[in-house]
């Protein structure tokens, strides 16, 4: 085999250099040469005949609908747009242990599919246990201890599978290049690699990333542009809660979201998070008010908790969790100003229930009315629901799909849900409701409602 011919490339300013250098001589930049195959056939290209086969009008295209493979997993099948599409690259992202490996041995083990999954990053006793936890037996699912990507790609020739798992990428390399695995051009070369395979033989791959410090996939963004979806696992590690998403797919909507719950038996779909996140509780107590939020498409009740005490120290403290500390120092603001409370004295701390993070705007209505259910410690119904936006000037703001908000606060059996005034006027059948749709336009008239006497 002749030896392929590598050079580093700054991959800021294209500099070439034979050996790796801290820095750029040319642009000055530091860290930025990476090891590169170098092309050595490019200048037999010109002398290609055109391939008109790959020339075509729109029209003369005909329309193949794609079979999508819908998994026992509905959550999953949602955020991927309706199952999994034939050739398809889908990237996997997420922080260490939030459970990317659990869903994908659950996905390999709990579908009726010829599986490959490529482990490189734990040993066959650790899958092997792991799978034993999840409980479920797909007789067809091969394991793959196999790191090198040259030699990876004639097993899953000679398995043909349904479907591929690789985890992770970072853990791949190419013989090709010496560079370390997991450094940018071992993960850019042996994605490229992987494309190649899945469009041709139109396996569909799930590839898990390693997440960065900063959030980001780990590697080059041009991973993300090659992969057809790009997923994401969030959540907290202490909670049991994770959020699937997308940031991209070309086979779908970004907006859906999938819950899991992680349990000792792996990841449980939930299929109604609203009536785990609320609380039950047999009384009402004060600092408590349920926000109508969307998290991407869907409709979530979450409960918002306040509590407002008088401060010991001459500057108050204001503490947040799952919520934006300068949005809560905005609605503290507007309450004193607006409405008369008197917070600059107390310390106010506020937490949204089951760990979640909202940026909603929507919640900011319900979080107000926990300030002050706290403040005046009168508790406020739990069948009483929140949801509109709270503007600078102390007004009730509209927010988007006010529908789809009512129809899941009245399936879940609240009895008011407070909107803002402009939502209330553009709803064409506010009588059709069994719950009862209230819009406010100042939170003065609310507060009055909750709070009275
Ligand atoms: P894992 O899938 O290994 O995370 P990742 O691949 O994203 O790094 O999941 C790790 C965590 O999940 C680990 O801390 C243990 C927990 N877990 C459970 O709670 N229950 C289970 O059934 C399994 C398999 C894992
Ligand atoms: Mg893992």
């Amino acid at each position: 085999m002749s030896k392929v011919k590598t050079a580093y490339y700054c991959q800021n300013c294209g500099f070439q250099s034979l050996k790796w250098m801290g820095k750029c001589p040319s642009c000055g930049e530091w860290n930025t040469l990476v090891e590169e195959i170098v092309n050595k056939d490019n200048k037999k290209k010109s002398s290609i005949p055109v391939n008109t086969a790959n020339i075509k009008l729109i029209h003369e295209i005909t329309a193949q609908e794609q079979e999508r493979f819908v998994t026992s997993d509905e959550e999953l099948n949602r955020v991927l747009g309706g199952g999994i599409v034939p050739g398809s690259l889908i990237l996997f992202g997420g922080e260490p242990g939030i459970g990317k490996s659990t869903l994908m041995l659950q996905t390999a083990l709990q579908n009726p599919l010829r599986v490959v999954y490529v482990s490189g990053e734990e040993s066959e006793q650790q899958i092997l246990l792991r799978a034993k936890r999840i409980k479920h037996q797909n007789s067809e699912c091969y394991i793959v201890n196999e790191t090198v990507i040259q030699n990876l790609l004639p097993i899953i020739e000679q398995l043909k599978p349904q479907l591929v798992i690789i985890d992770s990428i970072q853990t791949l390399t190419t013989n090709v290049l010496e560079s370390a695995p997991g450094s940018v051009s071992q993960v850019r070369e042996c994605a490229a690699e992987i494309m190649k395979v899945a469009k041709t033989s139109h396996i569909p791959f799930f590839i898990i990333g390693h997440i960065t410090k900063d959030g980001s996939l780990a590697g080059p963004k041009v991973l993300e542009h090659m992969v057809d979806t790009v997923l994401q696992f969030e959540g907290d590690q202490h909670y049991l809660y994770r959020i699937l998403r997308t940031t991209k797919n070309r086979f779908g909507s970004t907006n859906e979201i999938g819950i899991y719950e992680m349990q000792g038996t792996g990841l449980r779909q939930v299929s109604n998070p609203s009536e785990i996140l609320i609380n039950q509780r047999d009384e009402d107590v004060s600092g408590v008010a349920i926000a109508t939020i969307l998290e991407g498409n869907r409709p979530l009740m979450v409960e918002t908790q306040a509590l407002v005490t008088t401060s010991a120290y001459a500057t108050a403290q204001r503490s947040a969790t799952g919520f934006d500390l300068r949005r809560l120092s905005m609605l503290l603001a507007v309450l004193e100003k607006k409405y008369g409370l008197k917070l600059y004295q107390k310390d106010v701390f506020v937490n949204i229930a089951g760990g979640l993070k909202v940026e909603d705007p929507a919640t900011d209505l319900a979080l107000a009315a926990a300030i002050t259910s706290s403040n005046y410690d009168i508790p406020i119904s739990q069948r009483y629901c929140f949801s509109a936006e709270i503007g600078l000037t102390g007004e009730i703001r509209p927010v988007n799909r006010i529908e789809q908000r009512i129809s899941e606060a009245e399936k879940l059996g609240f009895e008011k849900i407070f909107i803002s005034q402009s939502n209330f006027k553009s709803l064409s059948h506010t009588s059709s409701y069994k719950i009862q749709v209230i819009g406010v336009n100042k939170l003065e008239s609310m507060f009055q409602k909750l709070f009275k006497g």
